[in-house]
């Protein structure tokens, strides 16, 4: 656990990471019978064949990997899945990452860096104690903005506070990208859409096969349905139906808090 109710963790998947690039991700299973769930790729060592992985316990399956010991196996990882972030040199980039969305941000500011763009990262956490690798992001950022929701660092409140800070600090990026919850993604794709550039945000609709099968992560995206696994899940924030996305993350509420209650009283 690297800040509370976030975890990382390292599994040696040595297919995966030799191909593996930013913005991609797998779908795990932490045990036999159990659900299939997407996490991103928050790192990777292709020489040690390793993958990074961040994730946020919040039910049954993540409950479930959060117990697993080092040493212990998962029985099935398929990856790396998605389109990769399109990278390139485009001069000033903003990069926001939020809760879990910290660690799958890491990757794509670090290769906007490497095409020689100029990074700006910005951290969103409800307080100072829910940031992680903010040394790690310092050292590859131009620029590093913090926000937390109690002002216990960086700027008091949300991300929505950005256009002025930008203003003042003299920063017009080129292209926005936002890892992190929905709420995150969509809140951002309105306070920055008047900066009129493309706003890249991961989404992270509930998904089962991950291969453009089964449809379950299909999501409106002007006006268009696309499959969020194949088509994405990359997409401009600006034309995404975030109501739709909202409502369609929410539908099996019910069944997973039924069946979270039902593991943890030990009648699974
Ligand atoms: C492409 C992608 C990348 C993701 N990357 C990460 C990551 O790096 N770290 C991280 O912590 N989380 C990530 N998520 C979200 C993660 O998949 C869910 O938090 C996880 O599936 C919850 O499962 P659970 O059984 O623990 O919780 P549940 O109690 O089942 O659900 C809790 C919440 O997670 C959502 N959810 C449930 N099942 C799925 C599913 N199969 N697919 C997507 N969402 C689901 C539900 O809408 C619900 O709001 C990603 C999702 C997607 C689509
Ligand atoms: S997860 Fe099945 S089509 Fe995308």
């Amino acid at each position: 656990m690297i800040v509370p109710n976030i975890h990382l963790m390292e599994v040696r998947a040595p297919d995966v990471a030799e191909q593996v690039q930013p913005g991609q991700f797998v779908i795990v299973r932490g045990a036999e019978g159990g659900e299939r769930i997407p996490l991103s790729i928050a790192d990777w060592n292709r020489e040690a064949g390793t993958l990074t992985i961040v994730f946020m316990e919040v039910g049954l399956s993540t409950g479930t990997l959060a117990r697993l010991k080092a040493g212990d196996s998962i029985p099935t990882l398929v990856g790396p899945l998605g389109k990769p972030t399109a990278i390139a040199n485009l001069g000033p980039v903003l990069c926001i990452g939020g809760c879990y969305g910290i660690g799958s941000v890491l990757p794509v500011a670090r290769a906007f860096r490497e095409a020689g763009s100029e990074v700006t990262v910005v951290l969103e956490a409800r307080s100072r104690y829910l940031i992680f690798w903010e040394e790690r992001m310092r050292a590859l950022a131009k620029r590093l903005i913090v926000f937390t929701r109690d002002g216990s660092a960086g700027h008091r409140g949300h991300v929505t506070g950005l256009p002025d800070i930008l203003k003042q600090e003299g920063v017009a990026p080129a292209q926005v990208v936002v890892n992190g919850c929905t709420f995150l993604l969509a809140r951002s794709s309105a306070a920055l859409a008047p900066l009129g550039v493309p706003i890249t945000v991961s989404l992270n609709p509930i998904m089962i096969d991950g291969t453009g099968m089964c449809g379950v992560c299909r999501v409106t995206v002007e006006g268009q349905m696309k499959f969020a696994c194949v088509d994405g899940p990359d997409f401009d924030g600006r034309q995404v139906d975030w109501p739709e996305l909202l409502n369609r993350r929410k539908q099996y509420i019910g069944e997973e808090t039924y069946l979270c209650h039902r593991a943890s009283c030990g009648r699974a």
